[in-house]
């Protein structure tokens, strides 16, 4: 738990003194631009950021997707560029290459562009897109940290000729839209409250010897983009010093919440029907089990308190029980949402399918639709509409916001005895539950829970229109929303541009 380098992610936070922007409350996504193609009527895609989710776009657009074609790849490692490039051309496409996407986008006869770089490089790259006149699909989640998404979702409310879709491919899962609305038709009652679940097997990455060499392939101030730029501390016998890996650093990514937990953030907000952000938010949890380079937690916990009801998000990345590849299940879900309700409870899992229980566990009905694989013909199908409807750029941020404040309570967190912890919300029954299962979890998993101490981050208060930490505690407060997660503008040409709030919301 002592190996990272939290007071010195925390120390990098550049936060400008001004105001806030306001969160719009309009969403009206879909404007009608100009419509797009190529003679033929295609639209032309360059896909940028092409290791590995990018690889499946690059793919899906050079010999899949109908009435898009791939014309362009990116990628600031030329060892990338050079794969992809060789796939591309086993499937009969031969696209431009590019290592810098600056260059990319001043090529006048590219449509839209599919972002599948690193988190961090999200926000401004779907920013230097619109602005560029490009249409854009950017991977979850949208940002990696609460201000810059703002800045990304108000860049599509005023470059208003192109549209934005984000990755978060549950959005395209109609079984989930039939789900919520079979809750909201009042048949099982009530929402008490949403779980989100992220029991993925993470292992060690190992440690290595500290500061790495970047393999010469990679543009390494092209890939750290708007983060600091420092070397890498990191060399796993899987993805080496740069890719990946960069998950479970502070200045890159959030840990699994922000990952894998995003999509499952989203399916659980979405049950709820809550519009913003949270009143408050209060997370605990470490890196147990292994000592290894990385930074963000392995297992954790966080309450995010809501008017309707409270959104519970539990990260584990270790198994059932040492030794064991297979995950937890509650109520039968490892990755997946839980929605009780006072009548029953509602089971999605990580792709898609929804079933309804009655609190005997009783099956209700099903939902299995199943058609989550859609959201890259979505995509195509919102150019040529001018309008997304599956994976609004707003509807994204939140829920990435929401992971950003999960880690930003944690990050403030003092390490303290599980006893203390236990202590400090028996009152909130639905923590108390979370916690008593993530005892058991630990024992399983040879943690020694008596001696074994836990991150206990401070409950934080949020002011959801302006999507800042407020409260009477001011050291905290300020600590909060200094946080590189709740605002961090940049670094000198990869700074975010401040994009003023729009009155009328548009994309
Ligand atoms: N929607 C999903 O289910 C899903 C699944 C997997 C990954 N993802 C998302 O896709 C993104 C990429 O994930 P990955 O596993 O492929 O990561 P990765 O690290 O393996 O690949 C990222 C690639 O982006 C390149 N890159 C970095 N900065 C760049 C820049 N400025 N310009 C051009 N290229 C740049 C890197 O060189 C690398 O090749 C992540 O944000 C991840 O969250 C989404």
């Amino acid at each position: 738990m002592k190996n990272w380098t939290r007071k010195e992610f925390l120390k990098t936070s550049v936060v400008g003194g001004g105001a806030a922007l306001l969160a719009g409350n309009t969403r009206l996504y879909g404007q009608a631009g100009p419509a797009k193609g190529s003679a033929n009527g295609d639209i032309r895609v360059a896909v940028v950021g092409i290791n590995a989710q990018g690889k499946g776009h690059m793919l899906d657009y050079a010999n899949k997707l109908k009435g898009a074609r791939l014309v362009a790849i990116c990628d600031c490692d030329s060892d990338v560029l050079a794969k992809r490039l060789a796939d591309c051309e086993k499937v009969g496409v031969k696209p431009e290459t590019y290592v810098d996407y600056r260059k990319l986008l001043e090529k006048k006869d590219i449509d839209a562009i599919v972002i599948a770089s690193p988190n961090h490089q999200h926000s401004l790259q779907t920013i230097w897109g619109l602005q560029a006149g490009k249409d854009v699909y950017v991977e979850k989640p949208l940002s990696h940290n609460v201000w810059e998404g703002r800045q990304a979702v108000e860049a599509a409310k005023k470059y208003t000729k192109n549209i934005v879709q984000a990755g978060t491919q549950n959005r395209s899962s109609e079984d989930i839209y039939d789900a919520i609305a079979y809750v909201k038709s009042g048949k099982v009652g009530k929402i008490k409250w949403a779980r989100g679940l992220c029991y993925k097997p993470r292992e060690s990455i190992g440690k290595s010897t500290g500061a790495q060499t970047v393999p010469a392939s990679i543009d390494y101030d092209l890939w750290s983009g708007p983060a600091p730029l420092t070397p890498p501390r990191r060399n796993s016998p899987k993805n080496g010093t740069v890719h990946y890996d960069w998950h479970w650093f502070w200045n890159y990514g959030g840990g699994d919440i922000t990952n894998q937990g995003i999509h499952q953030m989203d399916v659980a907000r979405w049950f709820l029907g809550e519009p913003g952000l949270p009143a408050s938010v209060m997370s605990f949890g470490g890196r147990f089990g292994y000592i290894d380079d990385a930074e963000t937690p392995n297992t954790l916990v966080s309450v995010f308190n809501y008017a309707k009801a409270p959104l519970i998000f539990e990260v584990r990345g270790l198994p059932m029980k040492a030794g064991m590849r297979a995950m937890d299940k509650f109520k039968g879900t490892d990755v997946g949402v839980v929605v009780q309700c006072e009548g029953g409870y509602v089971t999605i899992g990580s792709n898609g399918g929804a079933v309804v229980y009655d609190n005997d566990g009783k099956v209700l009905q099903k939902f299995a639709k199943n058609t989550l694989g859609q959201h890259r013909a979505n995509f195509v199908k919102a150019v040529k509409d001018r309008k997304v409807t599956k994976g609004v750029i707003e509807e994204c941020h939140y829920s990435s916001a929401l992971c950003h404040l999960g880690n930003v309570s944690y990050l403030l967190g003092k390490e303290k005895a599980n006893s203390e912890l236990a202590e400090a919300i028996k009152a909130d029954a639905n923590t108390k539950d979370s916690f008593a299962r993530y005892v058991d979890h630990l024992k399983a998993n040879n943690v020694n829970v008596d001696t074994t101490k836990v991150m206990v981050g401070p409950l934080l208060q949020i002011d959801s229109a302006n999507e800042v930490f407020v409260g009477s505690d001011k050291t905290i407060v300020a600590a909060a929303n200094k946080c590189p997660l709740t605002k961090r503008t940049g670094r000198g040409a990869f700074t975010i541009p401040e994009i003023k709030k729009m009155a009328v919301a548009a994309s």
